[in-house]
């Protein structure tokens, strides 16, 4: 894997999940050639400053929280579900900062997050097989011959739609939403009256009497304008390779490759063969990489991976993101952070509690138990500790929204509940309440671990 790299080298490779089935090639290409004349999604030195922020999640300084959507859609596409799963995260991050006492990187699965690999390439519904759904940016969802033919067209939409989310969540973090003295107006409606939602204004409390103190002592939103803003930073998977080579630019100042789509981009746990498409574009844009790691790798496969993916062991360059279930986590997990912390390569390692977890109900629809999320989460902080590694982070699939799609939490969804309202396009993602139930388990574990790690470390 030492032949120069290009933006088209990938191209040369077998590139797994990437549609072949265009009706017309020549659309794709004059789509892509669009897209190669359209303004930067991100800047270099944002990426650049994500890799140095995720460097102090390696160096176990900081945490990482990465989440959104499974799958972004056109149809879901409004300003109200941007800013839920905006505040949403900027709750789960308060809860984890100031229960865990480090700060948190916040990275949202969103503004680009359209392409999805499937397990079957075709679906039946009685009787009827059409190709499956890829993701709005390849075809549509609805269940009709010419929905779900690949569309270049979309290519083009999912740009415009990924602009406009940027563009207002660059308002959202530093236009004054996300001052910390409002943090006690970030809850949503149908969260405030459960058991989440008390907890939660119990510590906007406490942060507001803190934030009150230190105005009284002259700290001040005009001395520390950190206080009126965040740093938020997107991600998706890189699985459109058409896409992200079209966004790949030259950087001016370093003189590096940068993909503009996202901040970070991430390989799926389908796609990381080592001579596949994917690790070789990867390998050569600058941006922050992460790549899910599930419980078929063997450790000297993940080295091999990282070798390539990272051969200066730059910290923060990659993120690896376990996705194994909650009963395979325990025995895959050790093995591996072992065999990377005795290579000596700087990693943040990150959790993904969804995708392993997946099963089906009863009565036909996909969905998630949340004490098998709860549980993959508590064993990886508890192998990490156990192999003297920094849990690094978690990685979620989470919307603001009030949807029935996970099972379980503290206002319990049921499995004849998930009919009420299952709207995601893909994967079942956790409510806003149940998010901020993990987000509040986490960082308790996280102390509880911290606290017992002295004393594992005398004995
Ligand atoms: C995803 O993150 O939506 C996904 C498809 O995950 P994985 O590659 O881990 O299956
Ligand atoms: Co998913």
């Amino acid at each position: 894997m030492t032949e120069r790299w290009t933006p088209t080298s990938w191209r040369a490779r077998p590139a797994k999940h990437i549609p072949r089935d265009y009706p017309d090639p020549a659309a794709l290409t004059a789509a892509e050639d669009e897209l190669r004349r359209m303004p930067p999604l991100v800047f270099a030195g944002e990426a650049r400053r994500l890799t140095s922020l995720l460097g102090d999640v390696a160096d176990g300084k900081a945490f990482l929280l990465q989440g959104g959507d499974c799958a972004e859609s056109f149809k879901e596409f409004r300003a109200d579900n941007i800013r839920d799963t905006f505040r949403l995260l900027l709750q789960m991050a308060v809860v984890l900062t100031f229960a865990g006492g480090k700060p948190v990187v916040k990275l949202g699965r969103i503004a680009g997050q359209f392409a999805k690999p499937r397990s079957e390439p075709t679906e039946t519904i009685d009787g009827v097989t059409l190709p499956s759904y890829r993701g709005d940016i390849i075809n549509g969802s609805e269940f009709t011959p010419g929905e779900r033919i690949p569309d270049p067209q979309r290519l083009l939409k999912a740009y415009t739609q990924s602009a406009a989310t940027l563009n207002l969540l660059r308002a959202f973090a530093g236009g004054g939403y996300a001052d910390l003295y409002n943090v006690h107006k970030w809850t949503l409606g149908f969260v405030a009256d459960s058991p989440n939602g008390t907890r939660y204004k119990e510590l906007s409390q406490q942060i507001s009497r803190t934030l009150d103190f230190m105005g009284a002592i002259g700290v001040t939103p005009e001395s520390q304008p950190a206080l009126r803003q965040v740093e938020f930073f997107t991600s998706h998977e890189a699985l459109l390779l058409g896409v992200e080579e079209a966004m790949t630019r030259v950087d001016s100042t370093s003189g590096d490759w940068y993909d503009t789509s996202a901040h970070m981009v991430w390989i799926g746990e389908r796609t990381r063969q080592l001579d596949g498409a994917h690790i070789e574009f990867c390998r050569g844009v600058k941006n922050p990489i992460g790549m899910k790691v599930g419980a078929t790798l063997e450790p000297d496969d993940l080295l091999r991976l990282i070798d390539v993916l990272n051969p200066a062991n730059t910290p923060g360059r990659l993120t690896l993101i376990g996705r194994f279930g909650h009963d395979k986590i325990g025995q895959k997990l050790p093995s591996l952070m072992r065999a990377v912390k005795r290579a000596g390569r700087s990693v943040v390692w990150s959790t993904d509690p969804m995708h392993g977890n997946t099963l089906k109900a009863g009565n036909g629809y996909k969905t998630r138990p949340f004490d098998r999320i709860l549980s993959e989460v508590r064993t990886f902080i508890e192998v990490a500790s156990a192999e003297g590694v920094h849990p690094g982070g978690v990685h979620l699939e989470m919307t603001g929204q009030d949807v029935t799609e996970c099972t379980g939490g503290a206002r319990a969804v049921t499995e004849g509940d998930l009919a009420d309202r299952y709207h995601t396009h893909c994967d079942p993602r956790l409510n806003a309440d149940q998010a901020l139930e993990l987000a509040f388990l986490v960082a308790e574990k996280l102390r509880s671990q911290r606290e017992v790690e002295p004393v594992a470390a005398a004995v």
